[in-house]
């Protein structure tokens, strides 16, 4: 058991803290990462507590110093973290009054930690938040890579996973690049809410002592401050919306994989990855497994799970702070983890996948996925859409039943379902032609999707 009287709260109890409680409460084991933070936003404060006459000069300094030392203690693996230390705030505290006794205890004025974690968290968040976004400009950039070489790859387009009419697989790239730019948007608006600054709402009502807020907002490069003190140290959204963010680009990228898993079967055959990205099986020789694009695939789940968690933590907390919210944190640091390293392994497979353009032609050409193409040509010859349909539909009936391609029919044969079909008829069969008519912005047509990668090279 550990003396309460020695625990920086323990003044009003009697008893020693119960080791399992201690254990129970403690969070020491996972916020010790945010040490960094932790001190930053304490060397912020006493250099405002002093700027303000609260502490001296020359006792700011003194804490500012040692406070510096600690970091470095952390930083080289010296600082002794104990479980009874509770969490980061009180270990650096703790550490501090045993270095330069009670100067040390003079820096927790006019601040809780209830507003200090909240302040570590955003802090924290902030900076992953823009490594996240980096990252995924990273990505964004190969999708735009593969895109430009794959200009001239025909594929099928799917719909309900059966073939639907041929596309470039360039189109097929940037509609993911589309994907991850929304994220993006997503990331920089959720980055507003995180950068707030919440320090001085102390445990939930702030303080008599006249301190300045705006100080060390600036201090911390903080463009806003927390307008109401209850909601500064209960607000948890930032935390809920970063992880849905995350949930969204975790799916995206749990869908391309799932299309990277199908295409490098050998049933699909479109795509090889690299030897150096996939894995071999113990028990049978032949094989190699897309075990990356599996396993973000099933990191989806964790943070899902994230999201939730959190949800359900802020679900029904009375106001204000509520020791619930210190399980905040294993989830929301699982989900930085987990998605960081998604997106950097993945930016990499991506530069390392082969593909079969002739093999992905020949499916594009098969299962006539440019009847649609037909129908639109007689739409441009008068006929209602609805019978064209109709006529095309026929047409292919036919094909199948005598086991030819639409473009190997005869004009004859084309004469027999729709009399107005004329020779430029073959202009609309083949699965570039048909990939090349669709030049609408927005469209698969090679002249749509060069336009639209050289707009995106101009943002
Ligand atoms: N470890 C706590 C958390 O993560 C810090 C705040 C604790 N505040 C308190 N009054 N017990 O939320």
């Amino acid at each position: 058991m550990t003396k309460s009287g020695e625990k920086p709260w323990g003044g009003r109890f009697s008893e020693p803290t119960n080791k399992n409680v201690e254990t129970f409460t403690a969070s020491i084991h996972y916020d010790k990462r945010l040490y960094r933070y932790d001190i930053e936003g304490s060397i912020a404060h006493a250099k405002m507590l002093a700027k303000q006459g609260i502490i001296t000069e020359s006792e700011m300094t003194l804490i500012v110093k040692s406070l510096r030392e600690i970091l470095k203690e952390i930083e080289q693996d010296r600082f002794d973290f104990q479980p009874g230390d509770e969490d980061i705030h009180m270990a650096v505290e703790k550490r501090l009054i045993e270095k330069i006794g009670d100067v040390g205890g003079k820096l927790h004025t006019a601040r809780s930690r209830n507003d200090q974690i909240a302040l570590d968290m955003r802090l924290y968040l902030r900076d992953e938040i823009k490594t996240i976004i980096r990252q995924i400009t990273a990505l964004k950039s190969a999708f735009l890579e593969t895109a430009k070489a794959e200009l001239h790859t025909v594929m099928p387009g799917y719909t309900h996973v059966q073939k639907a009419q041929p596309v470039l697989l360039s189109h097929y790239f940037l509609a993911y690049w589309e994907m991850l730019d929304r994220d993006q948007d997503r990331l920089k608006d959720c980055l507003k809410r995180v950068n707030v600054m919440p320090l001085g709402a102390c445990a939930l009502s702030g303080t008599g002592l006249s301190i300045d807020r705006a100080y060390v907002a600036k201090l911390l490069k903080f463009p806003k401050i927390s307008q109401n003190s209850m909601d500064a140290v209960s607000d948890r959204d930032f935390v809920a919306e970063f992880i849905f963010a995350s949930s969204m680009i975790i799916m995206h990228l749990s869908r391309y994989c799932e299309d990277l898993i199908l295409w490098s079967s050998d049933e699909f055959a479109f795509v090889e990855i690299a030897d150096s990205f996939t894995t071999g099986s113990s028990i049978m020789p032949q094989k190699k497994n897309p075990d990356v694009a599996e396993l973000i695939r099933g990191k989806t789940g964790r943070i899902y799970g994230n999201l939730m968690g959190i949800l359900t933590v802020l679900k029904g907390l009375p106001m204000t702070y509520d020791r619930d919210l210190q399980e905040d944190k294993e989830g929301l640091f699982d989900t930085v983890d987990t998605l960081e390293s998604c997106l950097e392994i993945l930016k990499e497979m991506v530069k390392n996948l082969r593909f079969d353009k002739a093999h992905m032609l020949k499916a594009a050409s098969s299962g006539y996925s440019t009847a649609t193409d037909v129908a639109e040509y007689l739409v441009n010859k008068g006929v209602p859409f609805r019978q064209a349909h109709g006529i095309v539909g026929r047409l292919v009936a036919h094909c199948v039943k005598v086991k030819k391609p639409l473009e190997n029919l005869k004009m004859d044969d084309f004469r027999k379902f729709y009399a107005g079909f004329e020779n430029d008829i073959y202009d609309y069969l083949t699965a570039e032609q048909s990939v090349n008519l669709r030049r609408l912005i927005g469209g698969t047509a090679k002249e749509s999707v060069s336009a639209r990668i050289k707009q995106i090279e101009s943002i």
